[in-house]
């Protein structure tokens, strides 16, 4: 069974929201580039205003999208990258998504929140500390036990691509900033190919596999989570989903999604997206500064860690040393 394709080339035609969801790993690996920024107006960053919640938002995806090497790092281990298209599309799609967080947090700076990329990388990631490396060693045990790892870490990715450019539109839609519209319509593009591939991905490794639907449907029930959630706090993960997604369209962009999710083998009426998005009302109900407080605060620095401080992970003990 499976394969990941051989030259994974599905066409299933345009999805009901327009995606086209051909995807060629041949044609990917020639095609694939770093975001093309020629001609956006950078110099206009400044003359519209973000509100708090695009701010809030903006450095959320800033931090997940330069938080892809990471992710990389859980994947490379386990069963799944035993097969060579999952690993030439996962070499592609690292470097995309470092142009993305690299533009994006150009835009910040641009916009006059000050940062220095590398010190809030290596902060974000030094925070998560042991628990890092205990999530790749059971992602790791966890695929190598279970035959069908990939069927559940190809619908995770299908789902993560698919929020995340929903959430870009989202985005677009809330802040009405036209050079940040502009950006996220160029990083939108790449998001759909992921998306493509890892559907397509999915579809393949389901279609006809009941053992890998119902082990698929069981684990996303169970352990999925809304991207980010790990490396951001519950909190912040419904400060990002009630900002972007609790209105109308927001709501239906959300059941849309699920319902595209739903259309995979074997997960049909599946509720993840949504069912996200309810949690977290819930909580604002239960308490309403929940959530918006962490905007209406600005709480988007990273402060370094405690323990582990960034020096002794990157290498930058000079520089620390000299400074103090
Ligand atoms: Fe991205
Ligand atoms: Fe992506």
């Amino acid at each position: 069974m499976l394969g990941l394709g051989q030259d994974l080339m599905i066409r299933s035609g345009l999805d009901f929201v327009g995606v086209d969801m051909s995807f060629s790993i041949e044609r990917y690996k020639e095609e694939s580039k770093k975001v093309d920024v020629a001609g956006i107006a950078w110099d206009e960053v400044s003359a519209n205003p973000l509100s708090k919640g695009d701010l809030f938002c903006l450095h959320y995806m800033m931090d997940i999208e330069n938080h892809v090497p990471l992710y990389l790092s859980h994947l490379l281990v386990t069963r799944a990258c035993m097969d060579p298209i999952l690993t030439a599309f996962l070499a592609c799609w690292n470097y995309e998504e470092l142009w993305h967080g690299e533009n994006i947090g150009k835009l910040l700076n641009l916009y006059g929140v000050e940062f220095d990329t590398q010190d809030r990388i290596a902060n974000v990631r030094a925070n998560l500390g042991f628990q890092n490396s205990v999530s790749i060693l059971s992602t790791m045990a966890g695929s190598w036990l279970m035959k069908d790892f990939s069927a559940v870490y190809l619908t995770i990715g299908a789902i993560n691509e698919l929020s995340t450019l929903t959430g870009y539109g989202a985005l677009i839609r809330k802040s009405g900033h036209p050079v940040l519209r502009d950006l996220l319509s160029r990083i939108i593009k790449d998001e759909r190919r992921h998306y493509a591939f890892y559907f397509n991905s999915a579809k393949e490794w389901l279609s006809g596999n009941e053992r890998a639907q119902k082990i698929d449907r069981w684990m996303l029930n169970r352990v999925w989570v809304p991207v980010g959630q790990g490396v951001k706090r519950q909190e912040e993960v419904d400060a990002l989903a009630i900002y972007l997604f609790d209105d109308e369209q927001g709501e239906e962009d959300l059941l849309e999604l699920d319902a595209k999710i739903g259309k995979l083998p074997g997960l049909s009426g599946i509720k993840l997206m949504s069912k996200a998005l309810y949690a977290a009302r819930e909580r604002v109900r239960r308490n309403p500064r929940w959530a918006w407080r962490l905007i209406e605060n600005e709480v988007w620095a990273v402060t370094p860690p405690r323990k582990s401080p960034v020096g002794q992970l990157t290498g930058r003990r000079l520089q620390e040393s000299e400074t103090s």
